[in-house]
């Protein structure tokens, strides 16, 4: 497949790019930019990350977990583009000198590179934009105090000058049309014809969980098709009562919307991987991938979402909860893709709690979301639904039955006690114990009508 776009400014016109290049490999292997770096290749430590540029704004990105069609019609600024034409500095890089920020040199420049995108939108919270760069020697402190240092400089002209219009409209890869063994097709359209022909292939949205299969199973994907161009599935669709989500919106995108909605998932999806992954990760590959620790599916199935399936012109509508039928196993026929998920706009009861080793960029060992309605001090619906507590993202059917019909108190609560093992016998593994997961979850019950009632918990949910 063909690909062009913008590297550090130039236009970069490739051929016959493999479907599972990754931008990682090509910089360093075939460009001979060795600025970015490769620690752990699987998204997790921010060495390799690029700023990528378009449309929508700028971004910071894992270059490891990167393949090259996505970066059609974008612009890529790696860490020797942060730096002016004339080698001028940027602020981030002088503050980073100044303040003694950069240590091992392996860990910088993926940095570099967050803390000039995060400075390019002007974001204040600079512990949550560098969450994602890992650096092991402890340098935090420094480099902290340099992302706030330079937050007060101006955005160098060279970074805020750029112009996609420089990348030639027939070469971008979604311009080609979906034929073949590799497609990025332009509509939802196009997509669903290729797929229900070539039900076999692999689809690629943001690539953080496909990415890993290529870098670390070395597994060969066969055709693959690119959802990154498919604009039509990008869209939330917001009127007065529901809310419907394309499969390819970003957590990144979620999170204003569920601020506004329901500001418990917002900040829980502020804990959901780093910025980089945020950027990437899809709601619709969050769902499809099926994983039973995924943090999207439980909150969506508290808010009794609706999953929106399509194969070719066919399209079916289903109850979230029902498309996890087992682990590893979905409702989903072969050729059949998300197209989106939808939810009714209610008052807000939900409360999303997270249960991880580390604040950021953790996988959960228990992620819980509760929905409860209370009127005139009676239950009138429940929706739990958990992670990490089965194969499956699951609902607490019936500890939910033992709470509607009656009187929202600490005695009904301590009355559900039971109902928590008959709705789950949860696993022990490296992230907790399955004494431990169930009584979490039992824990989390209590806190929500506690924090309900607006009494005082112990819970502190904060950066270590
Ligand atoms: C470092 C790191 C941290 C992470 N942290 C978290 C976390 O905190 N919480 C969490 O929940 N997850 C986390 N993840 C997992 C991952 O980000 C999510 O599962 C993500 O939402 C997957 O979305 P994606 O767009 O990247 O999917 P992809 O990797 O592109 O695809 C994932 C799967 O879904 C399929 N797929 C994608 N889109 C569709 C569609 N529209 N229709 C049908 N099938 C489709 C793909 O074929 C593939 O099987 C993390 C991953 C990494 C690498
Ligand atoms: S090399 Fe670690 S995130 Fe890419
Ligand atoms: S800067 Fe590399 S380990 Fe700290």
């Amino acid at each position: 497949m063909n690909v062009t776009f913008l590297l550090n400014g130039e236009s970069v016109e490739l051929r016959d790019v493999p479907a599972t290049a990754t931008l990682l490999d090509w910089l360093r292997d075939t460009r001979g930019l060795t600025g970015t770096k490769e620690g752990c290749n699987e998204g997790d430590c921010g060495a390799c990350t690029v700023m990528v540029q378009d449309e929508d704004g700028a971004r910071a990105l894992n270059a490891c977990i990167l393949f090259l069609p996505q970066l059609s019609g974008k612009s890529v600024r790696t860490v020797e583009g942060i730096a002016g034409p004339e080698g001028q500095l940027h602020p981030v890089q002088q503050a980073m000198i100044d303040h003694h920020g950069s240590q091992c040199g392996f860990c910088t420049p993926g940095f570099i590179t967050s803390m000039a995108t995060a400075h390019l939108n002007g974001e204040e919270d600079h512990a949550t934009a560098l969450a994602g760069n890992l650096c092991r020697c402890t340098g935090y402190a420094p480099i902290l105090r340099a992302a706030e240092a330079a937050s007060s400089e101006p955005v160098p002209e060279w970074l805020s000058d750029f112009i996609l219009a420089e990348i030639p409209a027939g070469g971008v890869g979604g311009s080609q049309p979906p034929t073949g063994a590799t497609v990025q097709p332009e509509t939802a359209g196009e997509l669903a014809r290729w797929y229900a022909a070539n039900p076999d292939a692999t689809l690629i949205a943001g690539a953080t969980d496909v990415g890993l299969w290529v870098t670390k199973q070395m597994r060969d994907l066969g055709p693959v098709a690119f959802l990154n161009r498919c604009r039509e599935l990008q869209g939330i669709d917001e009127t007065e009562d529901s809310v419907t989500i394309g499969a390819g919106v970003t957590v990144a995108r979620l999170i204003p919307l569920m601020d506004r909605l329901h500001p418990s998932l917002g900040a829980m999806l502020r804990r959901y991987g780093s910025a980089q992954v945020r950027a990437a990760a899809t709601i619709g590959g969050n769902i499809a991938n099926g994983s039973p620790i995924g943090d999207g599916p439980p909150a969506l199935i508290a808010l009794g979402a609706t999953l929106h399936l399509r194969k070719g012109d066919d399209r079916r509508d289903i109850p979230l909860e029902n498309f996890f039928i087992d682990y590893g196993k979905q409702d989903r026929q072969p050729g059949e893709f998300v197209e989106a998920v939808s939810f009714a706009k209610s008052p807000d009861r939900l409360k999303c709690y997270k249960l991880s080793k580390r604040f950021d960029q953790d996988i959960s060992a228990v992620c819980g979301c509760f929905h409860i309605a209370v009127e005139d001090g009676t239950v009138t619906a429940a929706r739990i639904a958990f992670g990490g507590m089965a194969g499956i993202p699951k609902r607490a059917a019936h500890v939910e039955a033992a709470l509607i019909g009656q009187p929202w108190s600490e005695d009904t609560i301590k009355a559900a006690q039971g109902a928590w093992a008959q709705d789950f016998t949860p696993l022990s593994d490296m992230r907790a114990s399955a004494e431990y997961r169930l009584e979490a979850a039992r824990n989390m019950l209590t806190r929500y009508f506690m924090e309900d009632r607006g009494l005082e918990t112990s819970v502190k949910e904060v950066r270590a």
